[in-house]
């Protein structure tokens, strides 16, 4: 792999084409470092911090590292203006924004100098992202874990379909857990991939150890796209989870579904390991994780396994 042709890494100065995705209650400071120090892009998830834990985990990261890392911004949070604010007196120039519309910040991050990248689930979005002047897009597919696009389109038609309707670069996201999904999200013309799962079970990630337990635990089948109605979220089936399919049965109101939602679910669930009343997001591609281990043996795994990836397919001589 060679960094300096590849727009991703010369964008964000990093080594790998590889992105820690953004997650709330997962992502912070310390996973963030230990991303960036082994040659990825860390990612701060944000969404889940008051300004001054904020503050808190990007110094954290930067006691780790001295290398590049990012912060995710939900823009549907109301403290945007203010998460940018901080990004710039803490010098993070690197911004990736999701959850809302990318015409609402980009042009005022491009004049400050920031590097915007916009995580999209749609072709539609994609396209405006691009005109709404962002330096890059993350298609991220049905698979993903997290929230996700009510269009179910997977990482295996989004990402061509957003490569060919946009002339920035793409980054894949959703299902990528091996090198061998890496390299097939490159074949469809992304230059690089955003991983989060996989990074749910680092050493260094902030979930819960009962989550994580979870996680490892969870087959074929064991997360599913739910509430559509009010922001469609791909989640491990738990009690928390029956109780929303419950409802369904029971055609609960858009207002239902709201109140069992309530407040707090996720950082119950993937921070305070409430596995019964908890919310616990990830994406499917938990039925392939099986162990912990730390961030920079998961880039390294992944790159060892995209370079012999490569060397099979050529090998094949077709
Ligand atoms: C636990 C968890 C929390 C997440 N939180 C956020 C978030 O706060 N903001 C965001 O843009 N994406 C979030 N995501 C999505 C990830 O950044 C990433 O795009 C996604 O996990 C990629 O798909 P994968 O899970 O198949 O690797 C989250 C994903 C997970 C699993």
């Amino acid at each position: 792999m060679n960094k300096e042709n590849n727009p991703i890494c010369k964008l964000l100065g990093i080594e790998y084409p590889i992105i820690q995705g953004g997650m709330a209650w997962v992502s912070g400071g310390g996973l963030v470092g230990a991303v960036s120090a082994a040659g990825g892009l860390g990612v701060i998830g944000s969404g889940s911090m008051t300004s001054e834990l904020l503050r808190h985990h990007i110094r954290k990261a930067r006691s780790i590292t001295d290398r590049p890392f990012a912060v995710n911004v939900p823009m549907m949070y109301h403290r945007t203006a203010e998460t940018i604010d901080i990004m710039e007196e803490e010098g993070v120039k690197i911004i990736i924004t999701s959850a809302g519309n990318p015409a609402t910040f980009t042009p005022e991050l491009k004049k400050r100098g920031f590097t915007v990248l916009h995580v999209v689930s749609s072709v539609r979005q994609a396209v405006k992202a691009a005109q709404s002047g962002v330096d890059a897009v993350i298609a991220e597919g049905f698979e993903a874990g997290g929230h996700n696009g009510k269009q179910e389109t997977t990482t295996m038609v989004l990402t061509p379909a957003v490569v060919a309707a946009v002339d920035i670069p793409v980054v894949a996201a959703g299902g990528i857990a091996s090198g061998g999904a890496m390299a097939a999200a490159i074949a469809l013309g992304a230059v690089a991939v955003q991983i989060g799962s996989l990074f749910i079970a680092a050493d260094e990630s902030s979930a819960h150890p009962a989550f994580v337990e979870e996680v490892l635990k969870a087959d074929e089948g064991d997360t599913m796209l739910t509430l559509k109605e009010l922001s469609p979220v791909r989640l491990l089936k738990n009690p928390f989870y029956e109780q929303v399919q419950e409802a369904y049965k029971n055609h609960a109101t858009v207002d239902e579904l709201k109140e069992l939602l309530g407040k707090g679910r996720a950082r119950e669930g993937m921070l305070c390991g409430n596995l019964d009343k908890g919310e616990l997001e990830v994406g499917q591609v938990c039925m392939m994780m099986k162990k912990r281990m730390p961030a920079s043996e998961i880039i390294k795994e992944v790159i060892e396994q995209y370079n012999s990836t490569l060397e099979r397919i050529k090998g094949m001589g077709i």
